[in-house]
């Protein structure tokens, strides 16, 4: 990296997504040798008042390395800020004489670069960019920005947070992060479909697929995230950025390139051809205690939560894309926290040609292929085929890479976070969310997310599937998020 000095500074320093996720990337980036070992300082900042000691203790305690020399010597990296207040200039000044002292003691040579990581609430972040670009941007290095979501609460909010970003900053300088685009199970959907494989590339439309399936599934709860998510709920946690992310990759037209430009013009194509989503065809839930195991409580009985809290921890909706490749095919997507399992797919559900000699009752022989990053990371496809033995009974059998296998990798395979971090660093937007993108997916959402928060969501209990009710929307559309994975038909012949 050709920089005399590389300083990211991690705002949010002492909140759970920089303990869980944000520096054991960072360590891992320096373990891994990807970044400049004597030239690279990782600042926390944040309010809290911590003695270096104790911060130090804080982002350990998330970070896995069995090496405690390679662990101590990342600490000795790793100042700590605490910041008087977000909007206190003299806080900034004294960021920016720190991060200049290191600066000046390195021997390296090329422009500085600096890298602001934000991971704070919407209500703070004006100010912070405010200051930082008053203060703390280096006037002859280099200088950039990774906003972490919420990007605004509805598509007004995004588009103010956009101006905010546009009057300060110029769009090269900011990375608008979305972690699933940081994995191989997201970015995979592009070679798996313009690679080489006409035959998943032949068959991405309409005119085979019946419908597409996202199930994401989580078996923990919102515990201790109440003051978040009371607020923002599960559609605008994960739906309308991260597995819509996941559903662009899947859905779009070929790009012409792989070029940043390319790749984002083809991204924003998509979402302005999908129809806004009907609050009819959104289903929502909030989790209720576990009736087998105590230590499952409610989503209301969490310290954190409101008590009288409406906001969903499970929904179920239906995007349809106006556009030839996939006019009147229903993407369902599914999330929810606190149920039976963890899972996180993205399935094409094969039609039975009308001619099949094997039709299923359902009218389909359950043929799928499935992009999966939870519980495993795999691809799957299935295939009709005869089960051995007498009779003609047919299954579903998968023809299957799973990516644990170590013949797959050469050695480390780094985190989203890893990836996007180091992409900031080197300066590729590809994997960023553009202005005009961020905004337009909340087009898609915005209605569905506000009707949705007129209502009591439906009651499910933690550990179960989710809201029986939404079996009625499911069978309505003819739509199981089951793959072919293991499905037997048999036709008696
Ligand atoms: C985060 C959400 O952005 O993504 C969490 O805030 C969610 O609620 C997480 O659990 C899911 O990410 P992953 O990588 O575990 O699928």
């Amino acid at each position: 990296l050709p920089f005399r000095h590389v300083a990211i500074v991690v705002f949010g320093a002492s909140g759970d997504l920089a303990k869980k996720m944000t520096y054991p990337a960072l360590f891992s980036l320096m373990a891994n040798n990807m970044l400049p070992k004597d030239r690279t300082h990782f600042i926390g900042a944040a309010r809290s008042k911590y003695k270096m000691e104790d911060f130090h203790k804080k982002i350990s305690s998330g970070i896995k390395s069995s090496d405690q020399q390679v662990l101590s010597k990342f600490l000795e990296k790793c100042p700590y800020i605490s910041l008087s207040a977000y909007d206190d200039g003299p806080s900034y000044q004294r960021l920016d004489s720190e991060i200049a002292k290191l600066e000046s003691q390195s021997t390296g040579s090329g422009k500085n670069l600096r890298v602001y990581y934000i991971a704070l609430p919407p209500s703070v972040f004006g100010d912070v960019s405010e200051n930082l670009r008053k203060y703390a941007w280096h006037k002859e290095g280099i200088n950039r920005i990774i906003v972490e979501k919420p990007y605004g609460k509805d598509y007004q909010s995004a588009k103010v947070l956009s101006n905010k970003l546009a009057s300060l900053f110029t769009e090269e300088e900011v990375f608008r992060i979305d972690h699933y685009l940081g994995k191989d199970s997201v970015k995979s959907v592009l070679p798996l479909r313009f690679g080489a494989n006409p035959f998943l590339s032949s068959t991405w439309s309409r005119e085979h697929v019946q419908y597409v399936t996202v199930n994401f599934k989580e078996a923990f709860g919102a515990e201790g995230r109440g003051g978040y998510f009371d607020e923002f709920g599960i559609i605008r946690d994960v739906m309308q950025n991260h597995l819509m992310q996941w559903i662009i990759l899947a859905g779009m037209e070929r790009p012409n390139s792989l070029s940043v430009k390319d790749i984002h013009q083809a991204k924003l194509k998509f979402i302005n051809d999908c129809r806004p989503v009907r609050p009819s065809d959104v289903i929502i839930g909030q989790y209720t205690a576990s009736s087998k195991d105590p230590n499952k409580k409610a989503y209301k009985d969490d310290e954190t939560v409101k008590k009288d809290s409406k906001a969903s921890t499970f929904a179920t909706a239906v995007l349809y894309i106006d556009n030839d490749r996939w006019r009147d095919v229903p993407f369902v997507i599914r999330c929810g926290k606190a149920l039976d399992e963890t899972r996180a797919e993205l399935t094409l559900h094969y039609k039975t040609p009308p001619d099949s000699l094997f039709p299923s009752e359902s009218g389909r022989t359950g043929t799928t292929f499935t992009i999966r990053d939870h519980p495993e990371k795999s691809h799957v496809l299935t295939a009709t085929t005869k089960k051995p033995g007498r009779g003609f009974t047919v299954l579903n059998a998968p023809l299957s890479i799973d990516f644990s296998n170590p013949k797959y990798t050469d050695s480390y395979v780094p985190t989203a976070y890893e990836v996007l971090i180091y992409d900031a660093v080197r300066g590729d937007h590809t994997w960023f969310v553009p202005r005009e993108e961020a905004e337009e997916a909340w087009r898609v959402w915005d209605d569905a997310i506000k009707n949705s928060e007129s209502r009591n969501p439906l009651k499910y209990e933690y550990g179960s599937e989710g809201p029986k009710e939404e079996k009625d929307l499911l069978k309505q559309l003819g739509v199981e998020f089951e793959t072919g994975e293991g499905r037997t038909v048999d036709v008696a012949k």
